[in-house]
């Protein structure tokens, strides 16, 4: 079968397409044959190795399809079942991959393959980051950062729709309209330096309980100083590099804040809770709450060029790879 590989780590130059012999699935495990690829900014951190991976690799952790081999021990799942996974096995840019029976969900009627592909990783991040790290209050104002990407296309309508008046980020003036109509009240420009004092401005100077944040580096002290007391910075991740050493007395010093540095991966450990987590993301889309946004589609040989697209900060929504 097809598959992306890359044997050293680097730029998405480095990622190749080659022809590989996917096993049979093991115990335990069943073959998911891919309809769509979620395209995921993690998938570039294992590329450059800012997270490490053992060389050489496939890329990806998600994807959606059809089961087209079981393997001994799996008693829920049969051939053909349309099925998502979101937190690996690595080798999600493939045209197959054999994941662990228990890592699997049965997609409902409702969820198309490509929606699945495009919002399961996402939108699991936004529900345990709203509902379960600080859980949302109808009424609270929060900070969510890169609006109008991936995650944050639907973090922010889910945000709206718990009861919280959303301020969100962008890195262009372009994505503000798009922002504006997925959940954002207000949307301010982070490449204007003075967002921090925007965000006090539109809480009456109070600041804000919580900042999600996914930038890393470049909003790191902009979010730690739109914090209200008591203030939460939920850091999720690094688009824009890993957030430097920094000091514990600053939190102190900003408001006596908490910080915290969660990953999906801790939040969906237990078959249950990945299960929940999927049903509880499936009901906002299937109710319309949740609307899943696809702005980009590449073919999977062009996955070198949907990294391309996510470095230059110019894509919006979910990308994913069609097989
Ligand atoms: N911890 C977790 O459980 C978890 C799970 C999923 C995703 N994440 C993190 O959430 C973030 C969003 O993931 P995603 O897949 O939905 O990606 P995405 O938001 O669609 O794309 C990344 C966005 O980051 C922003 N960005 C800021 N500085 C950047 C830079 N120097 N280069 C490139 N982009 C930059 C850009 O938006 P603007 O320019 O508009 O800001 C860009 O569109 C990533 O940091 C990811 O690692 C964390």
């Amino acid at each position: 079968m097809k598959a992306i590989r890359f044997d050293r780590t680097g730029g998405p130059e480095v990622l190749k397409l080659e022809d590989i012999e996917l096993p049979p699935p093991e115990a335990g495990q069943v073959r998911v044959k891919h309809a769509a690829i979620g395209v995921n900014f993690i998938d570039t951190y294992h590329r450059s190795g800012l997270y490490p991976v053992t060389l050489p690799s496939g890329l990806g952790l998600e994807a959606a399809g059809t089961i087209e081999a079981v393997g001994d021990n799996v008693s829920d799942l049969k051939l053909g079942d349309r099925v998502g996974y979101c937190t690996g096995p690595i080798g999600a840019y493939a045209e197959a991959n054999n994941v662990p029976a228990d890592r699997v969900v049965k997609l409902p009627d409702a969820i198309s393959d490509e929606v699945a592909a495009a919002s399961m990783l996402k939108g699991m991040t936004a529900q345990y980051l709203l509902k379960r790290t600080f859980p949302v209050q109808p009424g609270q104002t929060i900070v969510f950062h890169s609006a109008a990407g991936g995650v944050g296309l639907i973090a922010c309508q889910w945000a709206a729709y718990l009861g919280a008046t959303v301020i969100g980020t962008v890195g262009s003036d372009d994505k503000i309209e798009l922002a504006k109509r997925n959940g954002c009240a207000h949307v301010l420009n982070t490449r204007s330096e003075d967002w921090p004092k925007q965000v006090r401005a539109l809480t009456g100077g109070e600041g804000v309980p919580v900042v999600y944040d996914s930038v890393g580096k470049e909003t790191w002290d902009g979010s730690l100083d739109c914090l209200a007391v008591r203030g939460m910075l939920v850091s999720f991740g690094n688009s824009s590099g890993a957030v430097p050493a920094f000091e514990p007395a600053i939190l102190s010093a900003k408001g006596s804040l908490y910080l915290t540095r969660p990953t999906l991966f801790h939040y969906t450990r237990t078959r249950d809770e990945l299960q929940q987590t999927a049903d509880d993301l499936f009901a906002v889309i299937e109710s319309g709450a949740v609307k899943i946004s696809i702005n980009q589609r590449f073919g999977l040989a062009d996955a070198r060029a949907a990294h391309e697209a996510l470095h230059s900060r110019t894509t919006t929504g979910a990308t994913v790879l069609l097989p």
